[in-house]
């Protein structure tokens, strides 16, 4: 099993595609970024499943032969639709709440995710579990999915555009954040500039990477990866971009 396809709206998935090249180097990876309509967060289940069917579709017809849905968004709205259509070991984001609650800290948790992610009934269930242990507060950010599509994931647009989503919440009792967006870990070193050192910040990159490596085993030679995406060229330059930069930090 060498060729695995890794999905994303866009160019969140990056994040996790940069921690599998590092930690399971002896794979081809090919990269499917679906620029062309992200961002995915605000649109209906019918619509992200139906972009996802097609992104299967090409990664299958470019050789993959197992998948990785770098996006908690399509994770949550298509992840059991796919497994019954398509014959290939599938691996879906890991619930990025699970590890925060894993703490025993007890100020308020915030949840930066799609408005979509923070909607769905896994989401709903994973928070009432936790309820009685700390305050939770999901916080969708659009607006941050676009700036990190534009490959802006660091300086004052993003430092306002925290500012505003904080409005209304007081920040001195917030110790937990969970990054339940793939899109969001390019912006991680912002956002705990933003609310401070001793904030803790989860996401579920480990927990995922684990999942894929005990279902797939190290793999043999190769170690490649390809990046496509569906807005086209420039796209692709600008993914390579945030890639390499990425791993640079990563390494
Ligand atoms: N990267 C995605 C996620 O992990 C979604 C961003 C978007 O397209 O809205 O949820």
């Amino acid at each position: 099993m060498k060729k695995i396809g890794v999905y994303d709206s866009g160019m969140g998935g990056l994040s996790l595609l940069a921690r599998l090249i590092r930690d399971m180097p002896s794979y081809d990876y090919i990269y499917y970024g679906d620029a062309a309509n992200a961002p995915y967060g605000e649109k209906s289940r019918e619509e992200i499943q139906s972009f996802a069917r097609k992104a299967v579709k090409e990664l299958i017809t470019l050789g993959c032969e197992s998948l990785v849905i770098a996006c908690n968004t399509a994770t949550s709205a298509a992840e059991d639709i796919l497994r019954e259509e398509f014959d290939l070991p599938i691996f879906g984001m890991e619930p990025a709440i699970s590890r925060a609650m894993a703490s025993r800290d007890k100020g308020t948790l915030l949840v930066l995710a799609t408005s979509f992610t923070l909607n769905s009934p896994r989401f709903i269930k994973s928070a009432k579990n936790f309820e009685n242990q700390r305050k939770i507060i999901p916080m969708p950010g659009p607006t941050l999915v676009r700036l990190v599509e534009d490959s802006i994931v660091e300086g004052e647009e993003i430092r306002q555009e925290l500012e505003k989503m904080s409005q209304g919440i007081d920040l001195h009792t917030v110790d937990g954040i969970v990054l339940g967006c793939t899109h969001f870990l390019f912006l991680e070193k912002e956002i705990q500039r933003f609310f401070g050192p001793h904030v803790k910040i989860y996401d579920s990159h480990g927990d995922t990477l684990a999942l894929i490596d005990n279902g797939l085993g190290r793999g043999q030679g190769g170690g490649s990866y390809r990046l496509i995406s569906s807005a086209g060229k420039d796209r692709e330059e600008k993914s390579q971009w945030m890639l390499e930069n990425y791993l640079r930090e990563l390494r």
